[in-house]
């Protein structure tokens, strides 16, 4: 028997951060926004623990370790350990399609799958709780993957609060030639902003998804992280510059970046300005979505 979860990647709307705390993280006032590409995580008994991944197309994806460091592989291990179930005899494959190191959460969302696909193969019934408990403990984004739709997220991003979102949001996205380290990125905001203030969300942001008005979503959508990641890959402003003259409501650094988000009219404009990045030559590849879409769900 087979389990296949599919999970969402996620686009933040706003991302502000404060000062580094004493446990190196940061507080954040995180607003996400599932967007409709997704990965899918199928599990199967076996007589220890394996991982595959393919890309798009079946082919190998270099960049995602396949050892115990793996996410996934580390949200089979979490589940089996609360459980008295040793260590899991389970095989894992990831069907790939969320840019990887993007900041759109990709292997935040292996985790959740891996999770909810292990806790239906084994029957193990964990509760809601105690799976966003496990979660937490593998990553600030995690949670999240797990949730979906949009929420807004505290202390170091974990803590979620669902928002109500009135309508459709089209996304392009593009994915950059290289990656970006969020713990450089992180290290670079403190570089350039040692005097953070405290984040607090956008009460117009969170008016504009409540509304489902994109205007005033591209009016209030912002990054905090996203002068780091400029400084640390400068090219990535040729992307948003080719973006906002294709007509994008509004562009923005994904999350820790390198993937650019780029907020469109409607989907006819998202296709338009899907094709004006694609032919800029500042990108390595363009996807376009929607959002909000589901957290991990059982196919
Ligand atoms: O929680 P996660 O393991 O995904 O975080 C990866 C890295 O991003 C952390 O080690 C930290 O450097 C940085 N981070 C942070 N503050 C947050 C979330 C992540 O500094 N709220």
């Amino acid at each position: 028997m087979s389990v296949t979860v599919r999970v969402p990647a996620k686009v933040n709307v706003q991302l502000a951060v404060g000062a580094a705390r004493p446990d190196g993280f940061h507080d954040l006032a995180n607003v996400f926004l599932a967007v409709g590409l997704y990965d899918e995580v199928t599990v199967e008994a076996a007589d220890s623990l394996s991982l595959t991944c393919t890309g798009p197309g079946g082919v190998a994806v270099p960049e995602v370790p396949l050892d115990r460091t793996n996410l996934a592989a580390r949200a089979a291990i979490a589940l089996a350990a609360r459980h008295g179930l040793g260590d899991p005899k389970v095989r894992i494959h990831i069907a790939k399609d969320i840019p990887v190191a993007g900041g759109m959460a990709g292997g935040s969302a292996d985790a959740a799958g891996a999770l909810v696909a292990c806790d239906a193969l084994w029957g193990t019934h964990a509760s809601r709780e105690e799976l966003l408990d496990i979660c937490a403990e593998l990553g600030s984004d995690v949670p999240f993957s797990l949730v979906g739709g949009a929420a807004l997220g505290t202390g170091r991003g974990e803590q979620l609060e669902p928002l109500d979102v009135g309508g459709r949001f089209w996304w392009v996205f593009a994915v950059a030639d290289g990656g970006l380290s969020t713990p450089a990125v992180y290290r670079e905001f403190d570089r350039l902003s040692p005097e953070a203030p405290e984040p607090v969300a956008s009460p117009a942001l969170l008016e504009a998804l409540r509304t489902g008005d994109v205007a005033a979503l591209a009016a209030t959508v912002t990054n905090d992280l996203q002068p780091a990641a400029l400084s640390l890959f400068p090219s990535l402003k040729d992307t948003l510059d080719a973006g906002t003259a294709a007509g994008a409501a509004a562009a923005l650094v994904s999350g820790s970046g390198p993937t650019t988000a780029f907020l469109a009219a409607d989907e006819a404009a998202a296709r338009r300005v899907a094709d004006a990045l694609a032919a800029s030559g500042t990108c390595r590849a363009v996807r376009v979505a929607a959002s909000p879409a589901p957290g991990a769900t059982l196919l």
